[in-house]
């Protein structure tokens, strides 16, 4: 078999630290508190620790707005804290991954700070300051979080550009000064042991010059403005760069976040011969239950599309990239609460949605709480959510008179606190996250959801994703085999096979609270069941499936030599 390289047959556990756990009793969880359940986070079986930022960071965006990139918040801890972190992480045989936030800083960074002081200051074209136009932004391009892109600095008479928060400037990669100061930002963490990036927002790094008007949304004077500023060819220099001076040198893995690609773009990211990056990690798979980019307008889940997106980047990727595979993280709400059933069969759900997610080609990303089914928090008080796109999108929901109660549904069920709500630990007060007062609520289920409670149930959903982690590892279908979808157009099953030269595998996923009949495909009758939340699959003597609500199984055959 062909060898994979280490993060390909790989299982990412990605911590978001201000959320897992508090070992100092502040309230805010911290590093030492990572290493704290290294044990536990080993217990998975997997293999790589990814850790969301750490670093100087007034919270603006959750941390990612950057204040120093060499130095841990005193909130997260020290360096000594970091060093720790990673020694343990190594200790147990896993791999460090941490972020990269190449596309802005803080509005805090001393860069910016500098920027702001003086226009003459090189600083100044470390970012993307520019006259207005007509008493008016340079441009009509909306912010991803709302409102304009464009932030007006009355002392410069200029306006600056942020793609995200007003607090997070985009750094102007133009510059080669730019460039110089993040390779020396990857070299010095690559110094400290770390095994690999997730580089974040990371399409965006370019801008068309000129930074043309856009559509403006329905209602606002701003529109999106992906096209003149996603994946833009000069993004592919960069990545080489990067490639060239620190990953390939230092052997570091590289999962990039990235949207709004074509297939050619993807492979030209991905394609290990021409060196760019290892992973892509592609968030519009999940834009498929809303309306356009709004996800505050919701629809329920269309599951053709959703197969039709994953099977659609199966297919361009087999054999010229690799994909990271997710339903759930720090920007998204709970799986189980999107795509399950959070209610009478919440286990059984989650088992399945990482059953149908598991042993499609790629690298399984599992984020913290998930391997538990946890579910979103169902806070009670609008006051509860402290998401600057939650809390943006509520202003502006407010202002259009929309009500409380609304949004209060809304975020409950969209907003990235969904997935920020502390660990539950156990069910004790506040989760056993912190001993203090925590800086989130946590989840209205933690008593009874909780990683203690699930330790002691050989049925929990935690315990069914360490046998899932287990065997999936090391297989030739899992990890070369070539993705087929089965029934695609079907509204509750999503199934699939994945055939390599030694094996061939079959995945059944009834996405449903419904009974529902499916003849079993050929070649599978007497397969091996190497996985299943319901036991062995009720199979009748034609040769029918009956499917169990929420059922997901494996089934695996030799292939005939
Ligand atoms: C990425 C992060 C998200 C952050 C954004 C801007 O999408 O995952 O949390 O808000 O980039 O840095």
């Amino acid at each position: 078999m062909r060898q994979p390289k280490w993060w390909q047959d790989a299982v990412v556990y990605q911590v978001y630290p201000r959320s897992f756990y508090d070992a100092n009793g502040d309230g805010v969880g911290d590093l030492r508190g990572i290493t704290e359940k290294l044990d536990y986070i080993a217990s998975l079986g997997v293999d790589v620790v990814w850790s969301c930022p750490f670093f100087v960071s007034p919270w603006a965006d959750g941390g990612y707005d950057i204040a120093d990139y060499r130095a841990v918040d005193p909130a997260f801890g020290t360096m000594e804290d970091f060093e720790a972190l990673v020694a343990g992480v190594h200790a147990r045989g896993m791999k460090f991954v941490m972020d990269f936030v190449g596309n802005h800083t803080s509005d805090e960074h001393p860069w910016f700070q500098a920027a702001l002081a003086d226009k003459n200051s090189p600083y100044h074209d470390y970012y993307t300051f520019r006259p207005g136009k007509d008493g008016r932004e340079p441009s009509n391009w909306a912010s991803i979080f709302g409102g304009s892109a464009w932030e007006y600095v009355p002392a410069l008479d200029e306006y600056y550009l942020h793609l995200f928060a007003k607090k997070q400037p985009d750094l102007n990669w133009e510059n080669p000064q730019v460039v110089e100061e993040v390779l020396s930002i990857l070299e010095f963490w690559a110094d400290k042991g770390v095994d690999g990036y997730r580089l974040d927002a990371i399409n965006y790094l370019y801008k068309e010059p000129g930074y043309p008007d856009v559509e403006p949304l329905p209602g606002s004077p701003y529109g999106f403005a992906t096209a003149h500023y996603a994946n833009k060819p000069r993004v592919h220099e960069h990545f080489r760069t990067l490639r060239s001076r620190v990953m390939g040198p230092r052997g570091l893995s590289t999962v990039a976040e990235v949207a709004y690609l074509d297939d050619e773009t993807a492979r030209g990211y991905a394609d290990p011969a021409r060196g760019e990056l290892d992973m892509l990690y592609l968030f519009d798979v999940l834009n498929v239950d809303q309306q356009g980019f709004d996800k505050f307008s919701p629809l329920p889940l269309d599951l053709p599309r959703f197969k039709q997106a994953l099977a659609h980047w199966q297919q361009v990727l087999h054999g010229h990239g690799w994909l990271a595979l997710f339903l759930g993280n720090h920007d998204q709400p709970r799986a189980v609460s999107r795509f399950g059933d959070e209610g009478r069969y919440r286990a059984r759900s989650a088992k399945m949605l990482a059953n149908a997610m598991y042993f499609l080609q790629g690298t399984p990303y599992l984020y913290q709480g998930e391997e538990l089914g946890m579910t979103n928090p169902h806070y009670t008080s609008l006051s509860q959510f402290k998401d600057v796109e939650a809390l943006d999108a509520l202003r502006a929901g407010l202002a259009r008179g929309e009500s409380e109660q609304h949004w209060l549904e809304l975020l409950n069920a969209r907003s990235r606190d969904c997935g920020r709500a502390p660990f539950s630990w156990n069910d004790g007060p506040a989760a056993g996250f912190t001993a203090g007062t925590p800086w989130m609520d946590p989840c209205a289920d933690a008593a009874q959801i909780n990683a203690a409670a699930e330790e002691n149930d050989p049925d929990s959903v935690l315990n069914f994703y360490r046998t899932l982690i287990r065997v999936r590892k090391g297989r030739p279908s899992v990890l070369w085999g070539r993705t087929d979808f089965l029934v695609p157009e079907d509204p509750d099953l999503f199934v699939y096979t994945r055939t390599a030269e030694e094996e061939a595998l079959l995945s059944v996923n009834n996405f449903s609270g419904e009974e529902r009949h499916f003849p079993l495909p050929q070649g599978f009758a007497g397969g091996e069941l190497l996985l299943s939340n319901c036991g062995a699959p009720q199979l009748d003597e034609e040769g029918v499936l009956t499917l169990r609500p929420w059922e997901g199984f494996v089934l695996l055959r030799k292939q005939q030599p």
